[in-house]
């Protein structure tokens, strides 16, 4: 492996890029020391070391006994003994992602089968054919104190890429196979209190699960979850309610697990409200838990003036369920939720709080420039907020559940969400996704939609629809308030998607009209639109040079433009809106240029470092409420004195005039989701362009022909960083005026004094190594 060391890193280059750096890591939440549960975060103190795939010798051993599954207490590597020296192993922090330091790699000859497959998981050397480098083994001794005797202990992991096994102290504590799902193991027969616990977890990535990058390792949090015999479960008080005209009634679902002798127990259910006011406090009667026993208690409160989640006010609830015995609380457990009502309908689209909601969102896969899957949540957190400035209102996860940083945020910012599984099946292992993402999202208000689903093959088929049956009648035991959705890329109306509550769209503009009037009873939403391909400040194509223009014109013959599936959505009722293929361009799946060296998508309205591309202000103009004049391309066209240059103009004023050095090149109304368009022959200077509203000028933007790059500025989104945060910090290059030059790419390195540490850097250019 080539492993960048912190010199190494710190000099790695970004053309007008920008680098994240993280500041001192969260403490242990101070809810340990409140709480009778106590949660110790395990993202810092790792080490980490590359094993390999199909080579025991190379493995530590791993793999090299028959035995290894057969007995748990003996995995057969000596990484799993206490004694073992890991004192040269890699020292990591999660969220970490193994494979951004890995370098890139040819996977065959230009044009052959092999370079396509590194293009799509961009060029890093994961799967089958990478042994090498597809197995990580991390390692770590974790907190387990002689009071702890007595207690349940449980590790829970939010995601882990991809098969792992999870060792503690030589034994096989579990394992798990979706990159995605979150998963909880009871360790507490394994743990040793008051003594050393080594828990170990190898990740292989040799099987994938997408056709982009996935990442590998640990690259969401991992938790010690120490709770009383009695508790409740992970995900265990559900919260259903319904909105009244008096108030809204509340039931709680409360699932409580007795791990050890029979009790008695009541269970206190408290309501907070938005203002921090108790809405509710309700006491069970005494409930009498047998040994090793498991049981749901029902509540029910009628909240008065209940304050809805809405986007405009995303007003959130707290739970907090206690198991008291006597008037002592055994454990405690604190949940969010939101009160509102959804509704979709095949006629008007969705309503939310009874209101009419056109759902403007973004598909987005997990990965950013520099981090790789490794997003801490202060950055989930900042591209959600650049989304939203975009004037987008749902995020659509694919294919499979977010980060839970991500419902969190959501539901804090006031954003929809359409959560999918990651396996579409009804096998054990399909279902069991499928339950954790239900169990784990249905208390978060933004969560609208399940979907089950994908362009699976099966999905136009009666195996599909089956399949689909059975999922769905699981999601409706577990949740039963939202509806369930897939995702079909054509075949609509058949299969499965007979069974879904409301067909999800992928493409195929031309389908859907015929659909609706052939089922107008059938809710309808563009799980994925517009799909153009685009490289952010670059306005010619060039398939030699892997380059295509950011104007909205070039697409893959599945999809459209913005333009065209916007003003389609946008003009019909009942499509209650769509998801647009993608809000960030992500590593992996070139389109159009399926081969070395292109590693990252174009399909994003901002690039892998989340820089806006031209398009995002098509969105920002016809999604947002502010006016918005958006003029492009740059003028820093040197040899093409006299040539048409075609200038685009994304607005949602009435009206905008150009002009050329200070000459009108006309004034033109803006149609409703169009842009508008000039050819203007190039003359260096100044292009600029004025927004009318009532008949007068409300905005302007301009462009200016630069002179040469002079030098860097840098700036960033927080002038100080709380523990654990991340600042994402833009660098620009600027002429001797201090204009930024646009078509600058220069080599940029980066220094970082004080107490942060560079978490990776990124250009966004999708054919950069
Ligand atoms: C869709 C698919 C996405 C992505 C996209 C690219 O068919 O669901 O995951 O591959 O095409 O256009």
């Amino acid at each position: 492996m080539h492993r960048l060391a912190r010199r190494d890193l710190l000099k790695t280059v970004g053309v007008a890029g920008g680098f994240a750096a993280i500041g001192l890591p969260s403490a242990v939440r101070a809810d340990v020391a409140t709480s009778p549960r106590g949660i110790v975060p395990l993202d810092r103190g790792w080490r980490f070391h590359l094993g390999h795939a199909s080579d025991p010798a190379k493995d530590f051993g791993f793999g090299g006994s028959h035995d290894t599954y057969g007995k748990s207490g003996d995995v057969g590597t000596p990484v799993a003994e206490a004694k073992y020296d890991d004192g040269n192993w890699q020292a990591v922090d999660l969220p970490h992602d193994w494979a951004v330091d890995l370098p890139f790699e040819q996977f065959g000859p230009p044009g052959s089968d092999a370079d396509r497959t590194g293009a799509y998981q961009g060029f890093k050397p994961l799967g089958r054919m990478w042994p090498a480098t597809s197995v990580g083994w991390y390692r770590r001794s974790i907190p387990i104190a002689a009071e702890d005797a007595g207690k349940r202990l449980s590790l829970e992991f939010d995601g882990v890429s991809r098969d792992c096994l999870v060792i503690l102290n030589g034994f096989v504590v579990g394992s798990n196979e979706s990159g995605y799902a979150p998963f909880r193991i009871d360790i507490t027969d394994f743990a040793r209190p008051g003594e050393a616990n080594i828990l170990v977890v190898r990740c292989d990535v040799s099987l994938g699960e997408a056709w982009s990058y996935e990442g590998a390792g640990l690259y969401r949090h991992v938790r010690l979850v120490k709770t009383a015999p009695a508790h409740i479960r992970q995900w265990g008080a559900a919260v259903r309610s319904e909105v009244k005209s008096s108030g809204a009634q509340v039931r709680l679902a409360t699932e409580i697990d007795n791990d050890g002798p029979a009790l008695t127990a009541r269970l206190r259910s408290t309501i907070t409200a938005p203002d921090g006011r108790i809405a509710a406090t309700l006491l069970s009667d005494p409930l009498a838990l047998p040994a090793w026993s498991g049981i749901t208690v029902a509540q029910e409160a009628m909240l008065a003036n209940a304050a809805l989640w809405s986007l405009e006010t995303p007003q959130l609830y707290r739970l907090t369920s206690e198991i008291l015995v006597g008037d002592h609380a055994v454990d405690r457990n604190e949940s969010r939720f939101g009160i509102r009502t959804i509704r979709f309908d095949a006629d008007k689209g969705f309503f939310l709080n009874g209101k009419p909601v056109k759902i403007q969102g973004t598909c987005n896969h997990q990965d950013h420039a520099g981090v790789g899957f490794a997003v801490p949540d202060s950055l989930h957190v900042w591209r959600l907020e650049q989304l939203k400035s975009m004037g987008s209102n749902a995020y659509r996860s694919t294919h499979h559940p977010p980060s839970p940083a991500i419902l969190d945020a959501c539901d804090r910012m006031g954003m929809l969400v359409l959560d999918e599984t990651r396996q579409m099946s009804s096998n054990p292992e399909g279902l069991s996704q499928l339950e954790r993402m239900a169990r784990q999202g249905r208390n978060h208000p933004s969560i609208i939609l399940w979907s089950i689903g994908n362009e699976e093959i099966h999905r136009g088929t009666e195996t599909g629809a089956r399949i689909a049956e059975t999922m769905k009648r699981r999601v409706y035991e577990l949740d039963g308030t939202r509806p369930v959705t897939e995702a079909f890329n054509g075949k609509f109306g058949e299969g499965a998607s007979r069974v879904l509550d409301v067909l999800g769209c992928n493409y195929y503009l031309d389908a859907i009209d015929p659909y609706h009037a052939a089922h107008p009873d059938k809710p309808m939403i563009g799980t994925e639109t517009g799909s153009t391909v685009m490289t952010r400040g670059e306005y010619a194509r060039d398939d030699k040079a892997a380059i295509v223009p950011a104007y909205d014109t070039d697409y893959p013959r599945w999809a459209s433009t913005a333009e065209r599936w916007w003003s389609f959505y946008d003009a019909r009722p009942f499509l209650a809106g769509g998801f647009v293929w993608t809000g960030f361009d992500y590593r992996g799946e070139p389109t159009p240029f399926e081969h070395w060296p292109a590693n990252g998508s174009y399909f994003g309205q901002m690039d892998s470092c989340g820089f806006p591309k031209d398009n995002y202000h098509y969105y920002r103009a016809w999604w947002g409420k502010a006016p918005v004049l958006h003029l492009f391309p740059h003028w820093n066209w040197p040899g093409r004195e006299g040539e048409p240059i075609k200038v685009w103009v994304h607005s949602n004023c009435e009206a905008v005039e150009l002009f050329l050095n200070g000459r009108s090149l006309g004034r033109k109304p803006v149609e409703r989701n169009r842009h508008l368009e000039w050819q203007v022959p190039y003359a260096p200077g100044r292009i600029e362009a004025h927004g009318f509203a009532g008949g007068r000028r409300i905005l302007t933007d301009r462009r200016e022909t630069t002179g040469a790059p002079a030098r860097v500025s840098l700036s960033s989104d927080r002038r100080q960083l709380a523990p654990g945060e991340v600042a994402v910090v833009r660098a620009a290059i600027l002429d001797g005026k201090g204009r930024e030059v646009p078509t600058a790419s220069n080599r940029v390195s980066f220094a970082l004094a004080g107490d942060a540490r560079l978490l990776g850097v990124g250009n966004g250019d999708p054919r950069s190594l």
